[in-house]
């Protein structure tokens, strides 16, 4: 049976692209905040990648801001549209890879300053592919370099703010959608299902069944410092970068030994 990243980001990668446009409204303010976290540790200019970059929100807004960024992802229509995006906003310092985060150390020859995952990225495999995709970043990583999991659903959060349903308007569709939490396994079984809106009425158009792994603050820290990534920091959001609280989102700063 394929692995429902292939399904949702691949084969449904039209129903995905809806969501990332409208996240896109958030990338200029995420990419600021990502910059000040940065200045922090003296990184004004550098190389990021960016795992999972989507359609280049994040990737784009940070090469905007000076940094020669690299966004991989396994979808390619993503990439398509990042590219276009890139393109027709003139940034030349940001380049769009097709690559799996799972075979980094193929995909990836190089060594950044920066690495980020951010909007709940990771999790969507096992925990021992997780395990390898940190090792990946690890090495990925120059001597002191900074690795970032940001904006990322925690089990902290979940256990306080677990919502069974719930809607989205994209504009063009309005997805339900139904969750389930394992508190056993710490996964969460989602079903989203797709309604193309047509003036007042709904039309049924596809739905999607996946699961992820929802990892808690100590789990984080406990798979990066198995890979010399040392804690540094944590973050309430990216739109205060309030110090965490027992219930924030994983926004969480790592530094290689
Ligand atoms: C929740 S989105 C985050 C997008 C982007 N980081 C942002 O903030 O807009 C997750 C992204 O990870 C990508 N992805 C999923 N599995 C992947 C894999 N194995 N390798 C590379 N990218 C992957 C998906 O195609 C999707 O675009």
């Amino acid at each position: 049976m394929q692995h429902w990243t292939k399904e949702f980001f691949i084969d449904k990668d039209k129903l995905w692209l809806q969501f990332l446009n409208v996240r896109w409204k958030y990338g200029a303010r995420d990419a600021r905040a990502i910059t000040k976290i940065l200045k922090k540790y003296g990184i004004y200019r550098g190389t990021i990648l960016e795992l999972g970059c989507g359609n280049g929100r994040i990737s784009i807004n940070l090469a905007k801001m000076g940094f020669k960024v690299t966004g991989i992802d396994i979808s390619s229509l993503c990439l398509s549209d990042a590219i276009k995006r890139a393109k027709k906003k003139k940034i030349k310092n940001v380049q769009f890879i097709p690559g799996d985060m799972r075979n980094l150390d193929t995909a990836i020859r190089r060594k950044y300053d920066v690495v980020i995952s951010i909007w709940t990225s990771i999790g969507f495999y096992s925990k021992q592919t997780d395990e390898r995709i940190f090792r990946n970043i690890s090495k990925s990583l120059k001597k002191k370099g900074i690795f970032m999991i940001l904006s990322t659903m925690s089990r902290e959060f979940l256990l306080q703010h677990f919502c069974p349903t719930a809607y989205e308007d994209t504009g063009n569709f309005v997805v339900m959608f139904k969750h389930h939490f394992d508190t056993f396994h710490s996964t969460v079984e989602n079903k989203w299902i797709f309604y193309k809106k047509r003036n007042k009425d709904l039309t049924y158009i596809d739905e999607i069944d996946f699961k992820f792994r929802i990892y808690s603050m100590h789990e984080m820290v406990e798979m990066a410092e198995n890979v010399e990534l040392e804690f540094v920091e944590a973050y309430d959001s990216l739109r205060t970068l309030k110090p965490a609280k027992s219930d924030s989102h994983i926004n969480m700063v790592f530094r290689k030994k």
